[in-house]
């Protein structure tokens, strides 16, 4: 699939499917709108007639133009009021043409839409974002390709978008790093194991130049992270800490550092998941990591002026008779002593020794993604994560970022007065807290891993899977974060 940034007016525009996107006080017709109704005998008009269409956004239309033509489909897709056009809305509206589209066994698609903030390149890139992303289809696990024979959707083309190439890579870029956390987390935990996400590491080093360093378990103990390989203990897979560095040419701006949950399964130890807890569900406990190499994957081709550090405590929370016991006590590198009291709280075990690398590297900030709480799923459901931090500054700066991205957070309160939940009597704390306000414990149990620098912590256990396919995500793994980290690093740098 390629896209074109292209100066053809629509009118102009000859090929398989022309898509128009047009909001509420697009209608009536008007300006080139009337004319290629009337070079269409008003078939336009009878469209928008025979489906009631009236620009609502999320609606659709499409249909078939008689022979003779320069185009043999003409679709139409509702924006809504213009004044609430946003980046995401056109990113929705690319997602349900290039779905048309390929529905209608189209080859090329010419999509007409109207400027989003009176950008034209910001425009660009989230039409091919939207496009894209739908577009992605996983089918690495089926025994046959069911779209073998099929006609494909070969061309889009940005009508009227014309010299705007370098929004088209931007987009790449981006969904680059989306594709590839989708498929890291929509893997099995068969397959995406410690060393699979290694390895996805080293690829990207590999490809963009990036500086990678993997330290193993004996490694790991010299750096005394027992909570982390506490964790770790039971499963026959290694586990692999990865740390990734993008360095732009230069001095940087500023130094930033991601840090993703990475557990490729959590069966819960042995608080093990019940049946009916979605433990089949549980390889998708590294989304955290999934969209930190992801954005590692976007940064390291958009090339921002910032050093970023991409850092994940990769493992498998598993069961043997080397297993942690409830009630062991781990000392993490930082020293502090943590009795676990549940195993099933094993992924701020693992960010704890993630936290205290990240920090010791004297980085500006810090944020942290992490499949962390099903609490948080029940406080903001599948597609709101939960923000955590006291810095206001980069509360700010992640909102800002996600607003672009057109992903959704939710801020929650740091309650200090709900660590006494955590407090332990034989450690310096306990890793759980009482169910109510589960995942604020779980922020305030990470909170003891970092001393000064401005952090935030983004549980993000709902949105990184969709089981429905919802404007440019399919079923599967959704990506969710890759884009608010890459806006929030082009911004702070
Ligand atoms: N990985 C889970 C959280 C999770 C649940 C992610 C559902 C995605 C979907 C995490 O390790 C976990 O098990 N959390 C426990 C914490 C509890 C033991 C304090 C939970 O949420 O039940
Ligand atoms: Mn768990
Ligand atoms: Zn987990």
């Amino acid at each position: 699939m390629e896209f074109y940034a292209s100066n053809t007016p629509l009118l102009d525009w000859t090929g398989d499917a022309l898509i128009i996107g047009l909001s509420e006080d697009a209608l009536p017709l008007s300006g080139p709108l009337t004319e290629l109704n009337d070079r269409l005998s008003g078939l336009l008009q009878d469209l928008i007639d025979e489906v009631e269409f009236t620009g609502k956004d999320g609606s659709s239309a499409i249909t078939r133009v008689g022979a003779g033509a320069s185009i043999r489909k003409l679709g139409l897709v509702g924006l809504g009021a213009t004044a609430a056009i946003t980046p995401e809305t056109l990113r929705r509206a690319a997602a349900a043409a290039a779905r048309l589209a390929k529905k209608d066994r189209c080859v090329s698609l010419g999509l007409s839409m109207p400027l989003v903030q009176d950008d034209a390149a910001l425009t660009t890139q989230v039409l091919a974002e939207g496009a894209s992303l739908a577009l992605h289809q996983d089918n690495r696990f089926k025994s046959e390709d069911k779209s073998n024979g099929k006609v494909n959707l070969e061309q889009i083309h940005l009508l009227g978008l014309g010299g705007h190439d370098s929004s088209l890579h931007t987009a790449q870029a981006i969904c680059d790093g989306i594709i590839l956390a989708r498929e890291l987390v929509s893997a099995p935990a068969n397959v995406v194991t410690p060393e699979a996400l290694a390895q996805a590491a080293a690829d990207i080093a590999a490809t963009h130049g990036l500086e990678l360093e993997v330290l193993d378990q004996e490694q790991c103990e010299a750096l005394g992270m027992g909570a982390y390989l506490g964790v770790a203990k039971a499963s026959e897979l290694p586990p692999k800490f990865i740390h990734l560095t993008y360095k732009p040419a230069g001095t940087p701006t500023r130094k930033l550092a991601i840090v993703g949950k990475g557990l490729t399964f959590d069966s819960g130890g042995l608080n093990i998941k019940v049946t009916g807890s979605g433990i089949e569900m549980m390889k998708i406990d590294m989304g955290g990591a999934a969209a930190t190499l992801g954005a590692a994957k976007a940064i390291a081709q958009l090339k921002p002026s910032a050093e970023v550090h991409f850092i994940s405590a990769a493992a498998e929370n598993m069961i043997s008779g080397r297993a942690l016991r409830p009630g062991d006590i781990l000392t993490a590198s930082n020293g502090k002593t943590i009795e676990v009291n549940n195993t099933d709280a094993e992924g701020r075990l693992t960010l704890a020794d993630a936290l205290v690398f990240a920090e010791k590297l004297g980085v500006d900030a810090i944020v942290d993604l992490a499949t962390l709480t099903g609490a948080c799923i029940v406080a903001l459901g599948d597609d709101i994560a939960g923000l955590f931090t006291e810095n206001e500054d980069l509360a700010a700066a992640i909102a800002t970022a996600a607003t672009a991205a057109g992903e959704k957070f939710w801020r929650l309160p740091m309650e200090e007065k709900y660590f006494d939940g955590l407090k332990s009597i034989v450690a310096d704390m306990k890793n759980t807290g009482p169910r109510p306000g589960g995942s604020i414990t779980a922020a305030l149990f990470l909170k003891q891993f970092v001393t000064s620098t401005p952090w935030v912590h983004l549980d993000v256990a709902g949105p990184v899977w969709t089981e429905k396919e919802n404007g440019y995500n399919n079923p599967g793994g959704t990506g969710f974060g890759v884009r608010t980290l890459v806006q929030w690093v082009l911004a702070a740098a």
